[in-house]
Parts: structure tokens; C-alpha cells; sequence
């Protein structure tokens, strides 16, 4: 338990259930309960985008905001419900109206929405007089709030106090050319230096360089994108502010995500009942069309596209499957290139792959908790929860060692009393293809020592009770350096 209860106010453009679109939303959705359970008030604002059915979630405005918008007043009806314990805004007007979906083209059409949204959100805890100790900013989406605070602290006595944090989720998505919807909502590009020009009027840019403090959501994560190859344009800023910068690995919801009481499965298991779990694998090879049986069963369940390493997977999959017994389920939908390319090995071999490109949470669930291995090959991954969840359900992950991945998937070649998974450095086909030879020989060859690597993938906890005690030191040192910057 941290020293007092704070006072958090959560922005992000998804939270699961509610709205999601990625990894993103999972964390907005699971931390505030973790928060909240340490004995936090964590509230969390989300844009009230048009898809949402007010109905069914029973969301009602309780609250007119009136913001100065461009050259006009512009107003933010805004609502509240309460998921499990923690209270909801979702802010509304047009500007969040005018688009049908969360996001669009990832970058500059978005500016308006979010630049409103965040700026509203602040507006309206401020009439509510919630006054937040931290403001916790997801991604660069609600970034300008950031930005907001640090230009108008100042002037408004209201937020003195109240210190930022800033969490990466993923760097490559920056908002930047908005000074536009910046703009319209009273705020100017910055003119410091120490951002790169065309960061400027961009929101990645401006949280990055404007939080108390940041974080990315995993160690490994927070060092790569100090670097040229993952820094993605930002990594002179991020080394200014490296003193402020840290990595703090996302939680997985346990009671969520819990193989012995997942109705999907048609066997729930537990580590203790290791033995059952065969029986999901033989239902899910029936329904699939896979030949039944114990031939390893590799599962996929992603966007099939290039961050997540599809087309590194697209190249070396044809390979294993000459070379080796094993079946291929994959779930997800992605790129038309790399979907071309996964379709032509499913032509190769119709009766040990299983394409399934769509959404579908039962399907998964099922995969997880069938599949021998779990594939990850991703050209970057700032923490992943794929892995997670698959060491979770018995699956073996097989991942390339990069960002969140290296930090959660210990290699069981290299370390065979600890390992968790099997893992591959350079993303180079032959590297993925002797990592997946190497999970598969251990699987056919030595039966003991994969059920004691399929135990301990189990037995590792991801769970956010670790997670969430490092944000709340995290705010402290935030509160600690908003104090010190105020006194003065
Ligand atoms: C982004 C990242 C993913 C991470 C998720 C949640 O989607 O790509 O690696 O797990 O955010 O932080």
C-alpha cells in the first residue's frame, strides 16, 4: 500500500472491455481495478465514440461541458457509469462524434478528436472539483492533457499540484502534425528545442517531453527506444528525459484469464490437472480439420502484420513444415500480403494448417488453451500479452527476444532449469526456424522436460500486483517532482 490513497485520473482512447482495438485496451481496462484495489480513487475517461450503445452500457450525461473550441463554444456531454468499481467518464461532442471509429489512418485525422477529448476530460474533473493527484496519459492520443498541464499549471491554481505520467505503448503511433486541432483547442506548437521540429505540434512528442514522468510497458521496451532502430525519430528526446524514463511490464488479468475456470474451454484445466489439457487439443484439431492426434500443434492468434513479425513468419513456416510433424492454427487478420502469403502455405499443406482470419475471443481462448506453442515472431514488441497469456493456458511460447517478449519468455536451451519458452535474436528466417526446431525436438523427443517447461511457463506470474506497486512509485516520484518544481 502506498503511503495515502491518491487521486487518479486515467486517459486512453480504449479500455477493455469497453472498447478495444489492442494490448492498449487491456491495460486501461485491467490497471485502475489493480489501482483500486490498493486502496486508490482511479477514475478513468474514455471518448464516448459514436459505436458506443449508450443503452445497453446504461450510460446517461450527467454533465454539460463547455469548452472553447476554435473560434466557438463547443460542448462535452458528458456521462458516467461504473465498470466493477471503478467510475467512468466518456466524454462526447462532436468533434469525437464526427468519426465513426477509434481510430483513423493512426495519425493526423485523429488530432480534433482527442485533442478535444483530453482537453474536456481535464475541464470536466475540474468543475466536478475531483482535483487529481496524477493525470496517467495511455499512448499519444490523450497526450495534449499533458501538454495542457504543463503550459497552464501556472495560471490555474486548480492544477498546481497535479503531476503527469506518461505510458508508452507503443511509440511508432505519434500524432504528429496537429498543431491544426491543437489550435482549436487554445494551445500553440512548442517552440523548445529539444524536440525535433516536425515533433513539435505532435502529441508522442509533446508527452514525452512535457510528463512528470514516462514509462514504457516493459524494461526491455524503455531501453530499445533509446536506440536509432527503435526510437522511431524519438530517441534524442527520450535520452534527454532519460532520467524520468523507465519500464514497468504490464499485468495480465488473472481472474479474467484463467484456465480452470474459462467457460470457452471445453476442459478447463489447472497445473495441478495438467494431464486433461489434451483433451482441448483433440477437440479443437477435430473442429478445425486438423488430422487428431499428438503431433505438435503450433498456435497463432494476432494482427498477421509486420510489426508482430507475420511476414518473418510467412518466410520460415514453409520450412518447418517440410522439416517437421507439426500442425498450424492461426487466428487474426492483417496485411493482404502477408494473408497471401499464409494462404499459399495453407495450399501447401491443407491438412496441418488451420487460417482462421477473423476476431473471434472463443476461438482464441481455445487456441490458448489446445496449442503445444505459441508464436510471437515480432520485429518489435514493447511488452506483449499474447505470451502472457499463452504461458498462462500451457502454451509454450516461441518468440523473438525483442522488447516485452525478451523480458517475460526465459530460453529453455539456455536455461534449462528456468526456462519458460524458446526465443530467437535476429528476425532472419533461419534464427525463427531453428527456434521453432528447437521447441518442436523438445517436444517430440524429451515428453518429461516439456511438461516441466509447460509447468513453470504456468507457474511464472504476470499477474498486476507487482505491476501496479511499481505505478504507484512511479506517481510518487511524479508527485515528488511536481513538488519540488511548484516550491520554486
Ligand atoms: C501495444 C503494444 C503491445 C503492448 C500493448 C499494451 O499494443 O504493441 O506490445 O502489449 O500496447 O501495452
Amino acid at each position: 500500500m502506498s503511503k495515502k490513497p491518491l487521486k487518479i485520473l486515467m486517459l486512453g482512447a480504449e479500455a477493455a472491455p469497453l472498447v478495444k482495438v489492442g494490448g492498449l485496451a487491456d491495460v486501461v481496462g485491467s490497471l485502475p481495478i489493480a489501482l483500486k484495489q490498493r486502496g486508490h480513487d482511479v477514475r478513468v475517461a474514455l471518448p464516448h465514440f459514436s459505436f458506443l450503445d449508450a443503452e445497453k452500457l446504461g450510460l446517461k450525461v450527467t454533465k454539460m461541458v463547455e469548452m472553447a473550441w476554435a473560434d466557438h463554444v463547443e460542448y462535452a456531454p458528458c456521462a458516467t457509469m461504473h465498470f466493477g468499481e471503478v467510475p467512468y467518464y466518456f466524454v462526447g461532442g462532436s468533434p469525437i462524434w464526427r468519426d465513426k471509429q477509434v481510430y483513423r489512418d493512426g495519425q493526423r485525422v485523429d488530432g480534433a478528436k482527442f485533442v478535444f477529448f483530453a482537453l474536456a476530460a481535464l475541464q470536466l474533473v475540474h468543475e466536478l472539483d475531483w482535483k487529481p493527484d496524477i493525470v496517467h496519459v495511455h499512448d499519444a492520443h490523450p497526450g495534449a492533457a499533458i501538454y495542457y498541464l504543463a503550459t497552464h499549471r501556472q495560471s490555474d491554481p486548480f492544477w498546481a499540484e497535479t503531476a503527469t505520467v506518461f505510458t508508452i505503448h507503443n511509440l511508432v503511433f505519434q500524432l504528429n502534425h496537429i498543431g491544426e486541432s491543437l489550435h482549436m483547442g487554445g494551445l500553440l506548437p512548442s517552440e523548445d528545442a529539444n524536440i525535433p521540429f516536425w515533433g513539435r505540434d505532435g502529441l508522442m512528442s509533446l508527452a514525452i517531453n512535457y510528463a512528470d514522468m514516462i514509462n514504457a510497458v516493459s524494461p526491455g521496451y524503455a531501453a530499445e527506444i533509446l536506440t536509432d532502430e527503435y526510437g522511431a525519430g524519438l530517441q534524442k528526446l527520450l535520452a534527454l528525459r532519460q532520467e524520468r524514463l523507465t519500464g514497468i511490464l504490464n499485468g495480465l488479468d488473472y481472474q479474467a484469464w484463467n484456465p480452470a475456470t474459462d467457460s470457452a474451454l471445453l476442459q478447463p484445466f489447472s497445473v495441478e490437472q495438467l494431464a486433461e489439457r489434451v483433451v482441448n487439443k483433440h477437440t479443437l484439431q477435430a473442429e478445425l480439420g486438423l488430422p487428431v492426434g499428438d503431433d505438435p500443434l503450433l498456435g497463432v492468434v494476432s494482427r498477421l502484420d509486420h510489426q508482430k513479425g507475420f511476414d518473418l513468419a510467412a518466410q520460415t513456416l514453409p520450412a518447418l513444415l517440410k522439416s517437421s510433424n507439426a500442425q498450424l492454427v492461426m487466428l487474426g487478420t492483417g496485411q493482404p500480403e502477408i494473408m497471401t502469403a499464409l494462404y499459399q502455405l495453407q495450399e501447401q499443406f491443407p491438412q496441418r494448417v488451420s487460417l482462421n482470419f477473423k476476431f473471434d475471443l472463443q476461438l482464441a481462448k481455445r487456441i490458448y488453451g489446445a496449442s503445444d506453442f505459441f508464436l510471437m515472431p515480432s520485429r518489435y514488441e514493447p511488452c506483449g500479452l499474447g505470451q502472457l497469456i499463452a504461458m498462462r493456458y500451457g502454451s509454450v511460447p516461441v518468440v523473438r527476444a525483442v522488447g516485452g517478449l525478451r523480458d517475460t519468455v526465459l530460453d529453455q536451451d539456455q536455461q534449462p532449469n528456468q526456462g519458460t519458452g524458446f526465443t530467437f535474436d535476429a528476425y532472419e528466417p533461419a534464427a525463427f526456424l531453428t527456434a521453432l526446431q528447437r521447441a518442436i525436438r523438445c517436444y517430440n523427443e524429451q515428453p518429461q522436460a516439456f511438461l516441466d517447461l509447460q509447468r513453470r511457463a504456468m507457474l511464472a506470474d504476470f499477474s498486476w500486483s507487482i505491476s501496479a506497486q511499481k505505478y504507484e512509485a512511479l506517481y510518487e516520484q511524479a508527485m515528488a517532482h511536481r513538488q519540488a518544481e511548484h516550491g520554486n
